[in-house]
């Protein structure tokens, strides 16, 4: 298990079958604000479904794929962040995150996305990260572009959202990955 410190308040710990109940309890809490950017709502109906996702994530954690965390305010769960998928081969990670909707606009998810990029730079090595947000979802959309990601482009009807085909915006950020390696200039 690894925990990180975020701010005076927050902190990121590896998602553990243990806080299924109140993941699966702020999900259903916070279902329709979720719902509107989120694709797996309707199948997540009982804290069994969170538990099983979460042994899933730590599997695929244990085989180098993802790292999945659960963000805790004053030690209560907030929200879900992580890279829920890592290429090892090309050393790219793509970042996923939710917040409930009373910890909005706090900055939290910025700090929380910040601190996975170092994670991704001094632990798992990557030299890219993604960020893939629908066109519309400007809160979503505004955490990448805070932290100063590179706009790479629209993939058209890349999901299908409730019955509604959307695009995604592609943020991504490089990495260095070697001495005299300086991307993003
Ligand atoms: C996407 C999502 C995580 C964004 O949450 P958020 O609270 O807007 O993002 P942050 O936690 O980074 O907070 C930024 C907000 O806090 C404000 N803020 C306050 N203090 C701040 C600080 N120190 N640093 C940065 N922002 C700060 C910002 O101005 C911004 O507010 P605004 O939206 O009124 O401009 C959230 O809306 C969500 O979970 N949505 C539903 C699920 C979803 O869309 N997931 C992403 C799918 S791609």
């Amino acid at each position: 298990m690894f925990s990180r410190k975020i701010d005076t308040d927050t902190e990121i710990r590896l998602s553990l079958p243990q806080y299924a109940e109140e993941i699966f309890t702020l999900t259903d809490t916070n279902r329709s604000f979720l719902r509107q950017w989120l694709p797996w709502l309707d199948q997540t109906q009982t804290a069994a479904d969170t538990r099983e996702f979460i042994v899933e994530q730590l599997h695929r954690f244990a085989k180098g794929e993802a790292v999945h965390v659960t963000i805790f305010v004053s030690d209560s769960v907030a929200g879900v962040a992580g890279f829920n998928q890592i290429d090892r081969a090309n050393g790219i990670g793509t970042i996923g995150y939710w917040l409930a909707e009373k910890y909005n606009g706090r900055g939290i998810m910025t700090r929380v996305v910040s601190d996975l990029i170092a994670i991704a730079r001094d632990t798992l090595m990557l030299q890219k990260i993604d960020i893939r947000c629908a066109t519309n979802n400007h809160k979503s959309r505004a955490v990448p572009e805070r932290l100063k990601f590179h706009h790479e482009g629209t993939l058209r009807r890349a999901e299908n959202l409730y019955g509604t085909w959307v695009n995604h915006e592609i943020y991504a950020l490089l990495l260095p990955y070697g001495e005299g390696d300086t991307p993003n200039p």
